[in-house]
């Protein structure tokens, strides 16, 4: 049994009033085509088939290499989306699995109970069903004697009798595959000009076969996202789940209500997050850290027992041992060794700083090299960026003293050992074990 996986993903959504695909709005930090693909990843023997239509070129550019693509130039409804992948589909697999892009809190263990009972279901589809008071607009299941499902009526169809239904579609199915293929293009016209897939239930039962029905346990899986009520709804029960399985596997959230995890970020047992955090992107984060309050963690790799104060890092690694804080800033290319100190009002570009690397106060380090143990006074600045709009380096040795306020102009290299005096202004190369004071710093004749 080889499965595919069909994601829907071509229509506009209107109701959220933006330029941008509804597909591509985010959802814990990441578009909601992109959550989707995540899912099919783990269910499907190969790249998910991704519908494009509405934004085509932005939905691909968000996936990438990680799913292939079916264009559905024309919207005529979800029967006409899965007409499109029946090139790349058709003989490849024995079983279709099909769902829309906009539904971020389905889960993986769902879509496989739905897989395992059409394995065992004579007939040639196995769908799911929410039972809900607030219908949303979503198709009623009306179902036979025997428990089958009779047909999906959608909304804008139903009878008075049949709008009271309150099992409704979710719009998730799995089909066997040549049955699929064979009747997909039978299907006709609604009034409304669209092929409904939703026909194909009806027309499986004039076949004599069983469509089954998996019945979610948690409706929430099942909300899909029309409007930017639905999103903020969906965001803070993502939020919830992420949370939760965090705290499961020993990260202590002091106030889950407001910290708010990524989707793809990882978090090692002991480490406690404190209140008004926001850890989002790839980032990984070690055990027993002290995380926020009042911190901003995007993209980056944090090792074990590091402290983070009221601080934003972005596209920084921290080794182990490492403290930050409060208000450090750490951008693209920061990268603290082992035990490495920063202070309050600090901010490192592109700079590695070795071990014990101490900048205790108000410093701006970047495109520099810090070897071990080095003290940077409170107050030096790199000057990196020259007159001639070029960014030039800092190399600073190890065990260096630079004193409180210097000016460190690159390109600038700084021997072992060296000193700098407080205000001085650095434009030449310091030798090892030298001391450089003043404006312009000399270096002072060593007493013999
Ligand atoms: C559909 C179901 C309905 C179900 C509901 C659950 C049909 C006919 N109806 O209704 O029974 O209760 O989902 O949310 O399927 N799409 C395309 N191409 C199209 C049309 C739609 O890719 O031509 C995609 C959309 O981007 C969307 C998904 O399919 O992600 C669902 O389409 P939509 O038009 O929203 O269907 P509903 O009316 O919500
Ligand atoms: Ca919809």
């Amino acid at each position: 049994m080889t499965i595919a996986t069909v994601i829907m993903a071509a229509g506009k959504g209107t109701r959220m009033k933006s330029k941008l695909p509804k597909v591509l709005h985010k959802v814990a930090g990441k578009p909601l085509v992109n959550h989707a693909v995540a899912l099919a990843s783990r269910i499907g023997d190969a790249k998910p088939v991704v519908i494009v239509g509405h934004g085509a070129d932005d939905v691909k550019a968000s996936l990438g290499e990680t799913a292939q693509f079916a264009l559905q130039a024309d919207q005529l409804g979800t029967g006409h989306a899965v007409m499109q992948t029946e090139g790349l589909l058709k003989g490849n697999a024995s079983q279709v699995l099909v769902w829309a892009a906009d539904m971020p809190l389905l889960t993986a263990a769902t879509l496989q109970t739905v897989i395992d009972r059409q394995a065992n279901n004579s007939g040639p589809l196995t769908m799911t069903t929410i039972i809900a008071e607030d219908p949303r607009g979503f198709g009623r299941i009306v179902r036979l004697a025997d428990g089958g499902v009779a047909a999906i009526v959608e909304d804008a169809d139903c009878t008075p009798e049949q709008r009271e239904i309150k099992e409704l579609n979710v719009g998730v199915y799995c089909f066997d595959a040549d049955w699929l293929w064979e009747n997909l293009h039978n299907i006709e016209k609604s009034p409304k000009g669209e092929y409904y897939l939703t026909d194909l239930v009806a027309m499986a039962v004039a076949q004599d076969l069983r469509v089954d029905a998996v019945i979610l346990e948690d409706n929430t899986e099942a909300i899909g996202i029309n409007t930017r009520v639905h999103l903020a709804e969906a965001e803070k029960r993502l939020r919830t789940r992420i949370n939760i399985g965090m705290m499961e596997a020993g990260v202590t959230l002091v106030d889950p209500d407001t910290t708010y995890i990524g989707v793809d970020v990882t978090i090692g047992a002991d480490t406690v997050i404190l209140p008004n955090t926001m850890i989002e992107g790839a980032t990984a984060i070690g055990e027993n850290c002290t995380v926020g309050p009042n911190s901003i963690i995007r993209d980056c790799t944090i090792g074990n027992h590091c402290e983070i104060e009221a601080s934003v890092l972005e596209e920084a690694t921290m080794e182990n041992n490492v403290d930050i804080g409060p208000f450090g800033h750490l951008r693209k290319g920061a990268h603290l060794a082992d035990g490495v100190h920063m202070g309050n009002f600090g901010e490192i570009k592109k700079s590695y700083l070795g071990p014990g690397v101490k900048v205790g106060h108000f410093s701006y380090i970047g495109d520099a090299t810090i070897g071990a143990n080095t003290n940077i006074g409170a107050g030096t600045i790199t000057c990196n960026f020259s007159a001639d709009h070029k960014k030039h380096r800092t190399e600073i040795g190890e065990d260096v003293f630079i004193g409180s306020d210097s000016m460190l102009v690159a390109p600038l290299t700084i021997g072992d050992r060296a000193r700098t005096g407080a205000g001085s202004v650095v434009t030449k190369n310091v030798p090892e074990d030298a001391t450089a004071v003043g404006v312009p710093a000399r270096v002072l004749r060593k007493r013999s």
